[in-house]
């Protein structure tokens, strides 16, 4: 049964304000092909009036090998784009640079932990996409049929990836992380007829053993047929006869050129699961024509990019970033993609930074979590290498505080890269809010605008639209190219999840809820003030924990921060932070430092958003892509046990610290 946790009541009151502004860099504009603000001006207002129009122009981005008849087919709440078009998604990363310069520049250099180092020409990475293609069609796999790829940062996965897409089978990435349960029960749900993964991928220097996690998780997968494994270490390790295969027997044996089928519009061409709010995975599905306009507009738009850059996104493959990021969007633009298979902090907390020297990256894009981690390590990490070949940066994945965001921007962008903060979902398969680099004035902690094309309102319960400054709940109101078209087998709860809070009414279309709050200031910049199941009711306001996390870190000792609330006869509720400190900031006097964040928080936002309790932890409950689980503090400070989806946690470790600290 789908679940789903009510939407607020009220709207959301906002606490925090934040009032520098960044106008974009001199010259940064030059090359980007919106041009200047009154041009972006224009084509916000085109788009508005007509999105569909706008979608259609950017359309001519892919190779289409047949027209669609119609652009949005829209019966709330299916979408379909760009209906009766046909192509393929491989092509349109690999062949059609082929006749072009393109072709013999680097589509992909890789990095491994050890610091060994592979480069794929466009050349040649569609040589062995066409081989794996090969492969894959001669274990008999047919368009639509599910293939889980699980593994590592390695090429192999890209090459996975796009092997899928080009024979038309759809792809369920597994984040390497991922117990062999999460595995397991993936597989399961996506009827996967064959996995791909590997004998051990490296983090930190430590092996991790994936093929007997997966291989546990194959005692109970009776859709799998065949499984193709990547020989990674020396030792070479016994397959099972009959079901298994080294891919580099099986993939080696075919030819580097393969004709490529096109396919529907609508054609699925991933599952991706994503953490819902109860143990069930959730398969979000995404399909081809719409998604691959949507990705690759966002990598023209938002990252600017040109062949001439060197493109280093940090996220792993297994996340719609790493999908839309790191294989699609960029190698439909023939950009270089510089893939890093291991931690940031091997072999020392520079790793990013000597990478960035090294390669000459020019656009980097990470995730507040991490940037948070490189504050905590130090300044004196990047300031040992020359970052002057960065040109632009980017973040994902939550609200970036102000603090960090000025870190950002003074210690690795050195007051000249701009920002692109870029909100966006697993769901809407693109980035939706961020600002046009060189063009939109940036402000620390708001992804600033909605793209061109892409409808979205601040609104109160009943769908009216808050005023400036007043909190409420993020809505898409216009279907858009990129967005999910259902959770796989499970339509109902696509339509419970997404689209049961603003149903079609008299005189207004369905909207999508993002499970978003947010508030939108005078100028229209959005600000997201975090998930609303995280929200916190305290004597009657709504705080959006968001916001006094970041009034938390912005104290010189705090490295970061959550906040959940406990059940307080008094209040309702009493607010209770985790905080972990900065390196080196130890400190005797722990009531006294309680008293002072306490305090800071006071100053900084008001005396109603004073967290009554402050908790020093050595870290918080993350999931593995770095969102902090507030569920599991939340169910820690009620006193209860930890009992929903685990799954999904990083470091069991750290939940068993925090438990203890109860007692
Ligand atoms: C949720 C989606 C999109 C890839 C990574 C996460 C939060 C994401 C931002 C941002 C504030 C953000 C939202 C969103 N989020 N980006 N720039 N500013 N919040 O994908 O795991 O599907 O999570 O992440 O809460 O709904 P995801």
């Amino acid at each position: 049964m789908a679940t789903k946790k009510s939407v607020t009541q009220q709207s959301i009151s906002s606490v925090l304000s934040e009032e520098r502004l960044f106008p974009p860099p001199d010259g940064f504009s030059e090359r980007n092909s919106i041009g200047n603000a009154r041009a972006l001006a224009r084509l916000r207002t085109q788009a508005a009036a007509n999105p569909v129009a706008f979608w259609e122009e950017q359309a001519q981005r892919i190779t289409w090998r047949k027209p669609w008849r119609r652009a949005l087919q829209w019966k709330h709440p299916h979408a379909q784009w760009f209906v009766g078009g046909k192509l393929n998604a491989a092509e349109n990363c690999l062949d059609r640079h082929l006749d072009s310069w393109v072709r013999t520049k680097a589509a992909l250099i890789w990095e491994g932990e050890d610091a060994s180092q592979r480069t794929l020409t466009y050349q040649q990475l569609h040589a062995e996409v066409c081989r794996c293609a090969h492969a894959l069609q001669a274990y008999g796999i047919q368009p639509g049929d599910v293939v889980a790829i699980y593994m590592g940062m390695v090429p192999e996965a890209v090459i996975a990836m796009l092997a899928c897409a080009r024979i038309g089978a759809t792809h369920t990435v597994v984040f390497g992380g991922f117990s062999s349960d999460a595995l397991r029960d993936r597989i399961n749900d996506s009827n996967a007829v064959c996995l791909i993964t590997q004998d051990v991928a490296f983090r930190r220097g430590a092996e991790v053993d994936l093929y007997s996690a997966a291989a546990t998780a194959l005692k109970k997968t009776p859709s799998i047929r065949n499984v193709l494994v990547v020989q990674r270490s020396p030792l070479q390790r016994r397959l099972k006869p009959g079901r298994d295969e080294w891919w580099h027997q099986a993939v080696a044996r075919h030819e580097g050129s393969h004709a490529a089928q096109a396919f529907d519009a609508e054609h699925p061409l991933f599952i991706l699961y994503t953490s819902g709010s109860t143990g069930k995975p959730k398969g979000i599905c995404h399909t081809t024509g719409g998604y691959m306009v949507h990705v690759a507009t966002t990598m023209d738009y938002v990252f600017d990019i040109s062949p001439r850059d060197v493109y280093f996104c940090t996220a792993d493959v297994g996340w719609i970033t790493g999908h839309s990021y790191i294989v699609y969007g960029p190698l439909s633009q023939g950009a270089t993609v510089l893939m890093y298979e291991g931690a940031p902090n091997y072999p020392g907390p520079d790793r990013f930074w000597d990478i960035i020297a090294r390669h000459r990256v020019s656009i980097f894009y990470t995730a507040p979590t991490a940037i948070r981690a490189f504050m905590k390590w130090g300044e004196q990490w990047p300031k040992r290498h020359d970052l002057s070949s960065l040109r632009l940066l980017g973040t994902v994945g939550e609200p970036i505080n102000p603090e960090a965001w000025m870190w950002y921007h003074r210690v690795i962008g050195q007051g000249r890269c701009p920002i692109v903060d870029t909100w966006w979902q697993t769901e809407t398969g693109g980035i939706m809010i961020a600002p046009i680099p060189g063009i939109t004035p940036t402000k620390p902690g708001t992804a600033t605008m909605p793209l061109p094309g892409i409808v979205v309102d601040v609104v109160r319960k009943d769908g009216t639209s808050c005023k400036a400054n007043e909190g409420g709940l993020l809505v898409v109101q216009h279907p858009w190219p990129g967005m999910l078209r259902t959770v796989h087998g499970d339509d109902e709860r696509y339509r419970q999840t997404y689209w049961s809070d603003f149903p079609k009414a008299r005189g207004r279309e369905g909207w999508y809820f993002t499970g978003d709050g947010a508030r939108r200031d005078a100028d229209g910049y959005v600000w997201i003030m975090g998930r609303v199941d995280d929200v916190v009711n305290v004597s009657g306001h709504r705080l959006g924990t968001a916001e006094v996390e970041s009034a938390l870190v912005s104290h010189p000792l705090v490295a970061e921060a959550a906040v959940v609330a406990r059940p307080d006869v008094v209040k309702g509720n009493a607010l209770v932070a985790f905080v972990t400190l900065k390196a080196g900031a130890g400190t005797d006097d722990i009531d006294a430092l309680r008293t002072t964040l306490r305090n800071h928080v006071a100053v900084e936002i008001g005396h109603i958003a004073k967290p009554d309790d402050v908790r020093f932890a050595e870290a918080l409950p993350k999931t593995r892509s770095g969102k902090i689980m507030r569920r599991l503090l939340r169910e820690i400070v009620s006193g209860g046990t930890v009992s929903g989806d685990t799954t999904t946690l990083e470091d069991f470790s750290v939940l068993e610290a925090l438990r203890a600290g109860e007692e």
